[in-house]
């Protein structure tokens, strides 16, 4: 597995400097583009990594994964009549969609969806501090490694710049699909997107989606198979927003992205998969990271087709 990813880095190391940083808050716009790292877990916690797999970087939208499974939980299929289970085909902060659809987000990968999630997490834990500790417990369940934290800079920098947000959770509320207050939620929402990973926590605590629900190191049940089959087909039709078809016909694997250049990708049965470059293309997808994963389904041929 180390030859693979040794081939990988090398192979894309040429690609590095095509792409750019996200610029909407300074601490974002501010890291080294020309970083690549990728690490592997494999299901008996055995890992691999090459480059810069141990630095931590911002999860920003692959956090949506976790409050999705949390409030799935919570709400089982009660949860669609707030948010839906399509790809969107529109830019993951698109308003325009959320007017003509009565308020009802696509799917709860967009950040429209993923605010509704946020919405439901903090009428279930009743604060909008607990929802947020619950999400977080929930991290450092599914990783084993409970220093994972926030970057509170990072946090508060997305709330100075949240406008968008701000008004795709207002035009929710206008619609009745709101229970909160928008600016309660929306802490809970950003500081979720600041939590700071490195590639190898994150690997490995997407295991138990590539096992049916359940943690195969610790054997804990976090979610049951139905509702992981749900989230994995989320990941594949909806995990990279306007660009979700272009990387399941390039990778083949659920994954889910963020603009802070980290993705995450699954194979069942067998492994979880991160990698960490933070120049993006124009979707807000890693460029580098991209590719990367692309490399490896087609090295190993371990895609899910
Ligand atoms: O809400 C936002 O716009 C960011 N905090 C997160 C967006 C994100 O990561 C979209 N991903 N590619």
């Amino acid at each position: 597995m180390i030859d693979v990813l040794n081939e990988i880095h090398q192979e894309v190391s040429p690609l590095l400097g095509q792409g750019k940083v996200a610029e909407y808050i300074p601490a974002l716009a501010n890291v080294d583009p020309m970083q690549f790292g990728m690490a592997i877990t494999l299901n008996d916690g055995q890992y691999y990594g090459v480059g810069s797999y141990q630095t931590p970087f911002s999860i920003q939208s692959i956090s949506k994964v976790f409050s999705y499974t949390l409030a799935l939980r919570a709400y089982q299929n009660g949860l669609y009549k707030r948010v839906w289970r399509e790809p969107s085909g529109n830019p993951f902060n698109s308003l325009v969609q959320l007017e003509y659809e009565a308020g009802i987000p696509r799917n709860p990968f967009i950040n429209a969806g993923a605010i509704v999630v946020c919405d439901s997490l903090v009428s279930h834990f009743s604060t909008n501090e607990k929802a947020f500790n619950e999400i977080l417990a929930f991290i450092h369940q599914c990783s084993g490694d409970k220093s994972i934290a926030v970057d509170e800079v990072v946090s508060t920098s997305e709330m100075e710049h949240g406008y968008r947000n701000i008004a795709l959770a207002s035009l929710m509320k206008s619609f009745g699909n709101f229970d909160n207050d928008v600016i309660e939620v929306l802490q809970t929402y950003f500081k979720h997107c600041s939590i700071v990973m490195n590639a190898q926590q994150l690997s490995r605590s997407m295991l138990y989606l590539a096992n049916d629900g359940t943690d195969p190191i610790t054997k804990q049940q976090l979610i049951n198979s139905t509702q992981a089959k749900r989230i994995n087909s989320l990941m594949l039709t909806c995990g990279h927003y306007d660009a979700s078809g272009d990387f399941a016909f390039r990778v083949g694997l659920p994954g889910k992205s963020g603009v802070g250049g980290g993705i995450v990708a699954v194979v069942p049965g067998k492994m979880a998969i991160a990698v960490y470059s933070p120049a993006l293309n124009e979707s807000g997808n890693s460029l580098v990271g991209t590719k990367a994963l692309e490399l490896f389904t087609t090295k190993t041929g371990l895609s899910i087709f």
